[in-house]
């Protein structure tokens, strides 16, 4: 398993033979391209552009699945994408591993301005990892319960502040999911959401985590 940071809140999460891609905004990395991947899933967690980002384009033409809450899953439908429309709590299966989709504190809407479902985390326990992008999220005590219930390897949190969780705020989650690895996102990419990501580092670190900050550039 490999994972890769495409920027913004966008990763690719490489297995044996096959890429999944969680919230594809990859039109803003243009050293990423995604022709050369055998994506066969791809994962929302919640409709606000910076998160649909690519999705539609990307699963037309790779045939892949996007997963995604069921009014999300029912907007991407309707532009001709195959899909699954799910919902909070229930495992969901697939041949290179399982999914569940948690709360995210935030809001939802689509790009007509219509409710797009609520917003998602999601947890993903691949080859004996488990990985959790916290989607957009303030910060939220059900962080305790993710720990306690699922024990996350990694976490990929939003840093940004702003429209999100900051680096302070950001940090205590780290401590609460009690995950190995952190994994920042959501931050530099606009303005607004300008972090202080040595701050963030040094804070995690002496909760006992280890911060991992990829490089969009070096995809
Ligand atoms: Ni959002
Ligand atoms: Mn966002």
């Amino acid at each position: 398993m490999d994972l890769k940071y495409i920027g913004h809140s966008a990763f690719e999460i490489k297995t044996k033979d096959k890429s999944i891609l969680v919230d594809p905004y990859v039109s803003i990395n243009p050293k990423y391209d995604w022709h050369k991947s055998n994506i066969t899933d791809i994962f929302v967690t919640h409709a606000h552009g910076d998160h649909l980002g690519d999705a539609i384009e990307i699963s037309k033409e790779k045939q892949a699945e996007i997963t995604a809450v069921v009014e999300l899953a029912s907007y991407c439908e309707k532009q001709g994408c195959k899909t699954k429309g799910i919902n909070f709590g229930g495992w969901i299966n697939y041949d290179w591993g399982r999914v569940v989709f948690l709360p995210a504190f935030h809001t939802s809407s689509l790009p007509d301005g219509s409710y797009g479902g609520e917003p998602a985390s999601i947890l993903f326990d691949i080859e004996g990892v488990r990985i959790f992008h916290a989607g957009d999220t303030c910060l939220t005590s059900e962080m305790k319960t993710i720990k306690e219930l699922y024990n996350p390897n990694i976490a990929l949190l939003p840093i940004g502040g702003y429209y999100t969780m900051d680096v302070e705020h950001a940090a205590v989650a780290a401590k609460w999911l009690g995950a190995q690895t952190v994994i920042p996102m959501h931050y530099n990419t606009f303005p607004n959401i300008k972090a202080d990501i040595e701050k963030f580092t040094r804070l995690v670190q002496s909760g006992n985590a280890n911060v991992a900050i990829l490089n969009p550039e070096q995809i």
